[in-house]
């Protein structure tokens, strides 16, 4: 079994290269199966998700291979329509394939998703939406199964600009015959990036960013090259991680617009910041100040994937600070976990009330999900003494050998290897 050591309160320094976005690589490897030809992508993060999603596409018939950051997804010859339990249940995002798959094949039958369990996360907008696209469906609470009939797009309204339905109508109406619209489309920036790709192979699709998303259906996408978005989580991580622990450390290859919902909290904290050429500095105060309230929001307001990593930072900060949960009911899990290294977070519904302490120390303690994970990596960066931390399987999915990264900017993690799980 796996666990991650810490031997904490060492300072960070020096410069480290964002991977790419783990929510960017996802739906563009569920988009692939649209292309007539070979997909490379580059900047392609090696995490388990994506080991997973170039799974789900070998198993429908594509051949995937991997050199370094790149990934040549050659999905010419798709023959299978239907994803299997074990392979849908690896992570959230395989319910993206249920509108490129049934574009692609006329029909998809897959199993419901697996992925953190931070709330409910039902899908009914993503049915609802390709129902009206005129895609029939049948779901019995486990199983879809999804027909493409004769499906010409339309005007969807999102009820919730839910990133992952405004995926899959984007991906389940480019090849349709006529034109569709979304209306409260999400806007996050890996939405953009998805019909970057998606349109350097031939599609027709403008308006991503924005609320309103206009995709005029083509008949065939040919291969394409395409540069996976940096991940902004993963900057916010090893922001809030010399936050907690302390030093100055530059992240490189980074959007800096991309960022622009989370600076703000950071500089309330009293960090310093220098941007500039796709890098940015960050410089944590002696002890960072806490932050009156957090609110997270759909793009661009403060992400909700940001909000465990804060929140660790903030447990060390002189004061106190309020986070409030609204995109996902049961994402504080984490606040438990923190508590074990002496953070003083009292959760009442969706917030947290974080009252900073001077000093955190070592505790043992686990991973609840991906980002509750690096939340509990953080608070063990910032303790006195060592901390093991378990589950770290959650971390896997979305940051690539975080011991390896955390190491490069002084860190003293290290993984190991037991017989048993805490
Ligand atoms: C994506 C991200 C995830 C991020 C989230 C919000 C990926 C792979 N994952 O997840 O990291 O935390 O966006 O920014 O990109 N909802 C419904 N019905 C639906 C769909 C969603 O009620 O059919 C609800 C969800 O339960 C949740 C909220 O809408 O409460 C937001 O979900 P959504 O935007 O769809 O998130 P994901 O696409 O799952």
């Amino acid at each position: 079994m796996q666990y991650i050591q810490i031997s904490g309160k060492k300072q960070l320094g020096g410069e480290i290269a964002l991977h790419g976005a783990k929510n960017s690589v996802l739906p563009i490897l569920a988009g692939t199966v649209l292309i007539d030809g070979t997909s490379t992508l580059h900047n392609c993060p090696d995490l388990s998700d994506v080991a997973a999603c170039c799974d789900i596409i070998r198993h429908l018939g594509g051949s995937v291979s991997r050199t370094d950051d790149v990934i040549f997804a050659d999905t010419t010859a798709i023959t299978q329509c239907e994803i299997p339990k074990g392979l849908m249940e690896e992570m959230r995002s395989s319910i993206i394939f249920l509108g490129s798959l049934s574009a692609r094949c006329g029909k998809a039958c897959m199993y419901l998703p697996g992925g953190c369990k931070i709330g409910a996360r039902p899908i009914d907008i993503h049915i609802k939406s390709l129902r009206t696209l005129g895609y029939h469906i049948s779901f019995d609470g486990s199983n879809i199964c999804c027909e493409k009939a004769n499906a010409k797009g339309g005007s969807v309204t999102l009820p919730f600009p839910s990133v992952g339905a405004t995926e899959n109508v984007i991906l389940a109406s480019v090849l349709l015959g006529g034109v569709t619209t979304i209306i409260n489309a999400a806007r996050e920036p890996e939405i953009t990036d998805l019909a970057d790709y998606l349109n350097s192979a031939g599609a027709k699709i403008s308006g991503a960013g924005s609320s309103v998303i206009r995709i005029e259906g083509v008949a065939r996408l040919q291969s394409a090259e395409h540069t996976v978005i940096p991940d902004r989580i993963l900057a916010s991580t090893f922001m809030s991680a010399v936050a907690a622990a302390g030093g100055d450390i530059v992240l490189k290859k980074v959007n800096i617009s991309h960022l622009s919902p989370i600076l703000p909290v950071f500089e309330e904290m009293g960090c310093k910041f220098f941007a500039g050429h796709g890098e940015l500095k960050i410089k944590s105060p002696h002890r960072i100040k806490s932050v009156k309230r957090i609110t997270t929001g759909v793009y661009p307001s403060f992400p909700t994937d940001s909000q465990a990593p804060v929140m660790a930072s903030l447990c060390t900060a002189k004061g106190s600070s309020v986070i409030t949960e609204t995109i996902f009911e049961n994402r504080l899990q984490h606040a438990g976990q923190l508590s074990r290294f002496g953070a003083d977070i009292v959760v009442s519904d969706r917030t947290a009330f974080v009252t900073g302490v001077k000093n955190l120390h070592g505790a043992a303690a686990y991973c609840t999900d991906l980002r509750g994970g690096a939340a509990i990596i953080i608070a063990a960066l910032a303790a006195e003494g060592d901390s093991q931390i378990y589950k770290i399987h959650h971390i896997d999915r979305g940051y690539e050998n975080i011991e390896r990264q955390l190491s490069l900017l002084g860190a003293d993690i290290r993984r190991k290897y037991d017989e048993k799980e805490q």
